[in-house]
């Protein structure tokens, strides 16, 4: 048997209210002595790190989470930590991390649970079904390219730059996650970027065209434009299987991807670096996509399913436990069949509850499947 040790990082507003929900999960695996058994420390991240050491991640918390074997990531930010300079904005914390872990392979799921199918925006014709895979750059482009700034003109205007850059090495890693993960799936991959209007636009469907055809000519490459594929997500989303894109449209298709799964409360990710050499695992983050929510936090009312389906990703990504991933989410589709439901996904007639209840009911699904 193996101890894992896992670094919880709850965060801000919500992000606390959700992690609980996740420890008590972990508190049940340990338990029941499933396969491997799990060692959790805790530290602060975003405005939380913020207040406490003026720095929206101390370095005491970058050593945990060198040493630890994955990482579970809640939410940051909130009003107010609005006026504390960009430099150590709450959201700090999470791009150090993906940064200087090179956490670059950043995978979105978006799945459609049949009991759900009602509750999305689009008709559940469209979405009933779903199973698709952002697969999100994470570590380059327009977040950490150089220059950005804001700077004064002569004239007293102000000019704000971000920069988007990517190299050949860059575009290359992550079309081969993509392969990989596409030939596990559908054999279906998409790429989508702007090469009709930016420079990285072009480089990317260059690289993304040989990458595929020396690495793996075997899956069905399709390029499109991110205009166009986010209409695409929006008309016919099932035509969609594996959608590899760069760190700013990831950002914006997962967001648009994740609510056709009825809210960005269901949504997890798993954010990937290269596999350590020594034991082969990749260094990993685990977060939902949704943010912190600071309109319901401190109410008990969020939803918890995308903090429990993140380290569900965990158990499957990190640890090589398929059995116990399948049983978590198992467990939400159950209890979301037995018609419990927070108040983001609520429906007319069916029971609503609080994150600790959504909490408590997937719990007690997982320990009865292992008992
Ligand atoms: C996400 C979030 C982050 C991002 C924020 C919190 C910095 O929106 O993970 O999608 O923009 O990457
Ligand atoms: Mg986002």
């Amino acid at each position: 048997m193996t101890t894992h040790k896992l670094l919880l990082l709850p965060g801000d507003g919500i992000g606390v209210e959700i992690m609980r929900e996740v420890e008590r999960i972990i508190a049940i695996l340990n338990s029941k002595g499933v396969a491997n058994s799990f060692e959790t420390e805790s530290d602060l991240v975003g405005g939380a790190a913020i207040d406490a050491h003026g720095v929206a991640i101390s370095e005491g918390a970058m050593a945990k989470a060198g040493d630890a074997d994955a990482i579970i990531f809640g939410a940051v930010g909130g009003p107010k930590w609005d006026d504390v300079p960009y430099e150590i904005r709450p959201e700090a914390g999470l791009l150090r991390l993906r940064k200087d872990y090179d956490l670059f392979a950043n995978l979105r799921p978006a799945i459609c649970y049949p009991a759900l199918a009602d509750a999305s925006s689009l008709k559940k014709e469209l979405v009933e079904g779903l199973d698709i895979l952002i697969l999100r750059e994470l570590t380059s482009g327009t977040y950490f390219g150089e220059p950005k700034e804001i700077v004064t003109l002569e004239n007293g205007e102000k000019r704000g730059v971000d920069t988007t850059v990517y190299t050949t090495s860059e575009i290359e890693r992550i079309v081969r996650v993509g392969c990989d993960l596409a030939r596990k799936r559908s054999g279906k991959m998409h790429m989508a970027a702007k090469w009709n209007v930016m420079k990285t636009g072009v480089l990317w469907r260059d690289v993304t065209v040989a990458t595929h055809k020396a690495y793996a000519p075997d899956v069905e490459l399709e390029l499109i434009l991110a205009d166009n594929c986010a209409m695409q997500l929006i008309r016919n989303p099932k035509q969609f299987d594996v959608v590899i894109t760069d760190n700013l449209f990831g950002d914006v298709l997962s967001d648009e991807a994740a609510m056709m799964t009825g809210s960005l409360g269901m949504l997890p990710s798993a954010s990937l670096g290269a596999p350590d050499p020594k034991t082969g695992r990749p260094k990993a983050l685990y977060e939902p996509v949704h943010g912190s929510a600071p309109d319901i936090t401190g109410k008990g009312l969020a939803n918890p399913i995308a903090m429990i389906a993140s380290f569900a990703m965990a158990l499957r990504y990190s640890f090589d436990m398929t059995k116990e991933a399948d049983i978590i989410e198992k467990a939400i589709a159950a209890v979301l069949g037995n018609g419990l439901r927070t108040a983001d996904i609520m429906q007319n007639g069916l029971k609503k509850v609080g994150t600790e209840d959504m909490g408590k009911a997937i719990a007690a699904e997982i320990e009865q499947a292992l008992a």
